[in-house]
């Protein structure tokens, strides 16, 4: 079978309902090439500190939701934190990526405003950083801006707004309206903008996933996170997924298979972004990033969350990784890229070739 390049939203439906093995491959191995020839076999890091779990939200997915009451809340010590940014410069990983919970309050952007900048300096300016610490102002996004910062990632979720209603309170504060205007302040202040989607929620459709892929393009947006839903026991959809009988492992291989089908069509789509092989792939397959960069990914993000802090930031049950320390990760996933056949782009940032395509 060959495969061409998908044009409209029906190339990308029936690209996404590809299940028969041979064409898979055929799906991925032209991704692969499309990544090739585009962006290079070339993985970029993103050291991933996942710094605080305290959160404002109550995804209703998410396992560090607000009322989920299991889990101990933890805010790393400012110097652990530059500790670990200092471990990931030495180690060369090009450029971090500092992730929480969400918070907005003063004291929270005023902490985040002072991290970029001590990071910022601690490596000299060499150390790219990115922040993934949800909604705010478009005043506090400059702020950080200035300070340093210059990607962002705020997932989407879904583009389907009726599906995001489903899978957020109704309290005013979940609305997917202002997660999108998010990303257009984000544009408009010059960050190189990420989002992405979660893939096999329950109700949702392969029409809402390439709508996905078009709301990427639509948005104009250079990076890519999206991975699989992965179940977490006690959240509302957690529990609504496993009383259903819907997480059998017959049901998570189709996530799996889902995911990495979304990163190879979306690669054909937008071959200029860069995608991320995210952690919950390797949640339901221990393979899982390594299948991801054969698919068309070229980006992973290692975790260097100091390892005390790792048993408490479990957005999913399953995570991988958590037992384990930056030395392992590093070591870890250089093997995997090594298995894969790319190369791993040590020391650079490792942009968006699309962000510098439309200037
Ligand atoms: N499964 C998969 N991904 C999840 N996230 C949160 N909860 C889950 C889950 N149960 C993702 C969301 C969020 C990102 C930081 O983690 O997409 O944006």
């Amino acid at each position: 079978m060959t495969i061409s390049q998908p044009k409209t939203r029906d190339d990308l439906i029936a690209l996404l309902s590809i299940t028969d093995p041979d064409e898979l491959q055929a799906l991925y191995d032209a991704a692969y090439a499309v990544k090739a020839a585009n962006v290079g076999r070339v993985v970029y890091y993103r050291g991933l500190v996942e710094f605080s779990n305290y959160c404002i939200k109550d995804c209703k997915y998410c396992g560090i939701r607000k009322s989920n009451d299991e889990v101990e809340r933890f805010d790393t010590p400012r110097d652990d934190i530059l500790a670990m940014a200092r471990w990931a410069w030495e180690n060369r990983y090009g450029s971090l990526t500092l992730q929480s919970g969400e918070r907005q309050d003063e004291a929270f952007i005023d902490y985040v405003e002072g991290l970029v900048r001590d990071i910022k300096d601690l490596s000299h300016g060499e150390l790219g950083l990115t922040l993934c610490v949800g909604e705010q102002t478009e005043d506090t996004y400059r702020r950080w801006f200035e300070a340093g910062a210059h990607r962002y990632l705020l997932r989407i979720e879904t583009s389907n707004p009726d599906l995001y209603a489903t899978l957020h309170p109704q309290d005013g504060h979940h609305r997917w309206q202002v997660r999108k205007d998010c990303l257009d302040s984000l544009r408009r202040i010059g960050y190189q903008v990420g989002t992405g989607d979660m893939i096999g929620l329950p109700g949702q459709t392969l029409g809402d996933l390439a709508d996905d892929i078009l709301f990427y393009r639509d948005m104009d947006i250079d990076m890519i996170g999206m991975g699989p839903y992965v179940v977490h026991h006690n959240t509302p959809v957690g529990k609504q997924v496993l009383a259903g009988g819907l997480d059998s492992d017959e049901e998570k291989r189709r996530r799996l298979e889902l995911g990495l089908k979304m990163i190879a069509v979306t690669r054909l789509f937008l071959p200029d972004v860069n995608i991320a092989a995210t952690t919950a792939l390797q949640a339901l397959h221990p393979l899982g990033r390594e299948l991801g960069l054969k698919a068309g990914a070229n980006v992973l993000m290692p975790i260097v969350t100091v390892p005390k802090y790792r048993p408490q930031y479990l957005l999913y049950d399953n995570k991988p990784c958590v037992d384990e320390v930056p030395d392992q990760c590093k070591n870890c996933i250089s093997a995997r890229v090594a298995s894969v056949g790319d190369t791993i782009g040590l020391g650079q940032w490792g942009d968006s070739p699309h962000f510098f395509h439309k200037k």
